[in-house]
This record gives C-alpha cells, structure tokens and sequence, in this order.
C-alpha cells in the first residue's frame, strides 16, 4: 500500500472529553440561557409540495423537516386494522446530522423514538374515521444538538395539521432535566452530554393529557414534579408558536382565496362595463385599488381560525370520513 499524503495519521491516546462548567457564578447556562429558558424556535407550515402536510422547525441547533402522508393504503397490508386506522411514525436521524458520522439506517434509538412518537399521535389522530388506512409520519432530523424527539414530535403535529388529519388537538413536546444539582429546561447539547439527567414529554394541551414521559439519569420524586411542571409550562408557549406557524400558513391562504375572489368580481365588472359601453351608458366606477391595500393591512388580517383550537383541527380534505 501506498503513503496516504494529506491524511493526518491516528496517534496519541484517547482522552475523554472534559466536562465543562454547565452553570456560571450567575446561575446562567452555557449559551446564556436562565434556567427556565428555551432555545429559540421557529416552525413553518406547509414546506414540501409532494407531502400532503408538512413542517420544518429550527430549534436552538436542532434543525428538523418532517412530511406526512395520509389517510392512504396500509403496507404492510396485515398491519392494517378493521376497526381504525393507525399511525406510524418514522424518527430518522440524517448521516450528517451529528458531528461524528452516524451509521445511516435505524438503530435501537431511532425504533425507541418512532415508537413513543407514533403511541403519543395515537392519542389525538380520531383514527376510528379512517379504518384498514395509515398515517404515515416522517421525522428527519437534519441536525441535531439535543432533545430532538422533542423538536420531531412537536414539528409533527403542525405537519400533521397541514395534512388536514382529524385531530383532538396537537402534541405539544419538550424536555427539561438537572445540571450541576440545577433543574433547568430544554437541555442543550453539552447540557444532555454531561447532565445528571434529562424528561422528555409530551402533551395535549387542550386535555392536559401527558402522551410521552421518558427519563434518562436519576431524579428524585421533588425533582421529577418540578421537571414535569417546567415541561408543562413551556409546553403551553410552544404550542403558542406552532399555532402562529399555522395562522401564518392559513392566512397566505386566505390572502390568495380573496385575491382570486377580487380578480373575478373585477372580471364581472369588466364585462358590465363593456355591455354599458355598447349600450352607449355611463361607465361604472372602477373598484377602488386601494381598497385591497386597506382591507389587508397587517393590523386587520383576519385569522385563519379563532382561539378555539377545534377550528384547524377540521380543516381541509382530511376532514372526510375516508
Ligand atoms: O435528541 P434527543 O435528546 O431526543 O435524544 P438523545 O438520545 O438524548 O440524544 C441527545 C443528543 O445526542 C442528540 O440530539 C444528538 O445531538 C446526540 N446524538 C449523537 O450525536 N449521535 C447519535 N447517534 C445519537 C444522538
């Protein structure tokens, strides 16, 4: 074999990463953060053509696309159930997702995820309207930097919407845990690396119900209801910013649905015009083109749905019994 130029030979022994200081003299986190903070996060609706629903969300690091697909045809058929249909959803975690390669495919952890994520959709999605059909879902995680099924299940449920699947309502997901004898919430990457423990959860909203509760470390009873409490609280704000990604999504919509309605009964006038002009009568006044600038000033854009949240639950095709 040949000399390899340019590559760097493996030499040295192996030294374990240091654990850093997690908390500063402030009670302040790595990147700045309070104890009870998030990481700033984002979500958009409706990012792919081809997938009846879908989301893409940034959270700190985390960058996450998710497509739903359905209700379609069951395959393998002889999961499909008489009765109901089924969800199913797929974590997937990109090869260049992480900093050291991951070997592309499922592993242990990925099947653990999409099975937990695929129970806590169970618990919304009114799969008796659709039964022997799928709902399939697909997480992929782009990048990651901790608490990813957090991120895949919350950008889920706004892919899920935008698909028009009938629901109870959407999840909501978050993960809290201890650090230097601290409870705090959302744990970053170092955070999770070298924390003393971590809650993922999930939650409807509208029921309080808890659909997913994971714990990885050692907690006591105290520390456990305070995890489960922080989770609750910014589990209410995140679901604040999927609702804005929806409203966000529905009201393009709305713009488009009255710009086309503008267009015809322009049409419609243009056409009387032209019978009057024949007539030899008197031209009608033109509509007002400013008119269309007032009624869409940010301030009045009309919402897409209103607080309840039953309203985007009913939306679109999905809402059919096939
Ligand atoms: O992502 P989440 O916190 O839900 O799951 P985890 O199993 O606690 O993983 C924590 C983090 O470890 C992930 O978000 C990734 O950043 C990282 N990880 C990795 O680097 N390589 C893997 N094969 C799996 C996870």
């Amino acid at each position: 074999m040949g000399k390899m130029d340019g590559v760097k030979p493996i030499s040295g022994t192996y030294k374990p990463p240091v654990k850093p200081k997690l908390l500063d003299k402030n009670g302040l986190r790595l990147d700045g953060r309070k104890a009870d903070e998030l990481r700033p996060l984002k979500i958009e609706a409706h990012v792919l053509n081809r997938a009846d629903g879908s989301a893409y969300l940034e959270w700190g690091k985390n960058k996450v696309l998710v497509g739903v697909y359905g209700p379609r045809e069951v395959h393998p058929r002889h999961l499909a159930k008489s009765e109901k249909g089924i969800v199913q959803c797929r974590y997937n975690m990109a090869a260049f997702s992480v900093s050291d390669r991951k070997r592309p495919g499922p592993d242990r952890r990925s099947q653990e995820i999409s099975k937990v994520a695929s129970e806590a959709f169970e618990h919304v999605v009114f799969t008796e309207r659709f039964p022997r059909t799928t709902v399939d879902i697909y997480i992929e995680v782009l990048e990651a930097n901790a608490g990813t099924r957090c991120a895949g299940i919350t950008a889920a449920s706004v892919a899920l919407v935008d698909a028009g699947i009938p629901m109870k309502d959407m999840v909501v997901s978050c993960a809290s845990g201890k650090i230097e004898n601290t409870m705090v919430l959302d744990l970053g990457k170092e955070e999770d690396n070298f924390g003393q423990a971590d809650v993922p959860m999930a939650i409807i909203p509208s029921t309080g119900d808890i659909v997913l509760l994971q714990m990885d470390g050692e907690l006591s009873k105290d520390e456990l209801a305070q995890a489960i409490e922080m989770n609750i609280g910014a589990c209410k704000r995140i679901y604040e910013i999927q609702r804005d990604a929806l409203k966000r999504r529905y009201s393009v919509g709305k713009e488009q649905e009255e710009e086309e309605a503008e267009e015809e009964r322009k049409k419609e006038e243009r056409k009387d015009g032209e019978g009057k002009d024949r007539d030899g009568g008197a031209r009608e006044p033109g509509p007002d083109q400013s008119a269309k600038g007032d009624d869409w000033g940010d301030g009045e854009k009309p919402a897409p749905f209103d607080e309840d949240v039953g309203e985007f639950k009913e939306n679109k095709g999905g809402e059919s019994d096939g």
